[in-house]
């Protein structure tokens, strides 16, 4: 039994985010956060937390989360989101661009700090990361979703673009190009050593999305517990964690 099974089966206060290919591994690692601390409403902090697909569940569980996101749109539709959920008092939406963070959130105040999928798209990564840690007490915790680099090279080559699969390859950063929609891709050694500069301890790294986007649709959409419970199996595991098509980094600062 694997560490995430023992922790979907422990009954929590985080009731019943629905689990996807996408969330699944996630929730599951941010449960066993949750049950850690059972008893005590956090204070969360979201960054590029977009229209609230975390936020909202967690502010449901009775936590309280400020939410960090460039978007005005997805801000608003934030917080209609929030009190559809009737907990709109527990979510703060803050227009902001992660690269100027810092000034935005008070230092030394969360308990737990989400990144997902932003770190690819800022202009730069490593401050983004320091403010994320300025932000959080010691003993908190940082949950990183990054874009996975092989996922992306093995992506474009099955669908027969040989040649971008060749640049993102040999890119440094695993970006390919002026018209790819991110600006850097990571593997688990990458984005490990980034928190790691930054002063955070990395607890756990999962894949996330390790076959969810290479299966025909059909079988993605018609076996979808199947597919949760097999993504949840291979996570952790060699190869599967680095050929997904994201990383999800659990970090603690010290
Ligand atoms: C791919 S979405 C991820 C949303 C959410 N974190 C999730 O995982 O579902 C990226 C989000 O980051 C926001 N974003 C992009 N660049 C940003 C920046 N420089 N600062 C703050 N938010 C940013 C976008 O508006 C969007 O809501």
């Amino acid at each position: 039994m694997t560490r995430l099974d023992q922790v979907e089966q422990t009954p929590g206060r985080l009731a019943g985010p629905p689990l996807t290919p996408r969330t699944a591994v996630i929730w599951s690692v941010l449960r066993a956060e949750l049950e850690r601390r059972a008893g005590t409403a956090l204070t969360v902090l979201d960054v590029g937390g977009g229209t609230g697909g975390f936020a909202v569940p967690l502010a449901q569980a009775g936590h309280r989360v400020t939410v960090v996101d460039a978007s005005p749109d997805a801000l608003a539709a934030l917080t209609r989101r929030a009190a559809e959920a009737g907990v709109a008092e527990r979510v703060r939406a803050v227009q902001g661009d992660g690269d100027a963070l810092a000034g935005l959130v008070e230092p030394g105040s969360a308990d737990l700090v989400l990144c997902h999928a932003v770190l690819e798209v800022v202009d730069d990564p490593a401050a983004v990361v320091a403010a994320l840690v300025a932000a959080l007490r010691p003993g908190g915790a940082a949950s990183v979703l990054v874009a996975g680099r092989s996922a992306a090279v093995l992506g474009r080559a099955m669908n027969g673009h040989l040649d971008v699969a060749a640049v993102l390859a040999a890119d440094p950063v695993g970006a390919a190009g002026a018209r790819d929609t991110l600006r850097r891709r990571y593997d688990a050694d990458g984005a490990a050593a980034l928190l790691g500069a930054a002063g955070l301890v990395v607890e756990e790294i999962h894949g996330v999305r390790v076959l969810a986007d290479l299966l025909p649709a059909a079988v993605a959409d018609g076996q979808p517990a199947a597919l949760v419970e097999l993504e949840r199996a291979l996570a952790a595991q060699a190869p599967w964690r680095d050929l997904a098509a994201q990383l999800h980094l659990f970090a603690r600062r010290p």
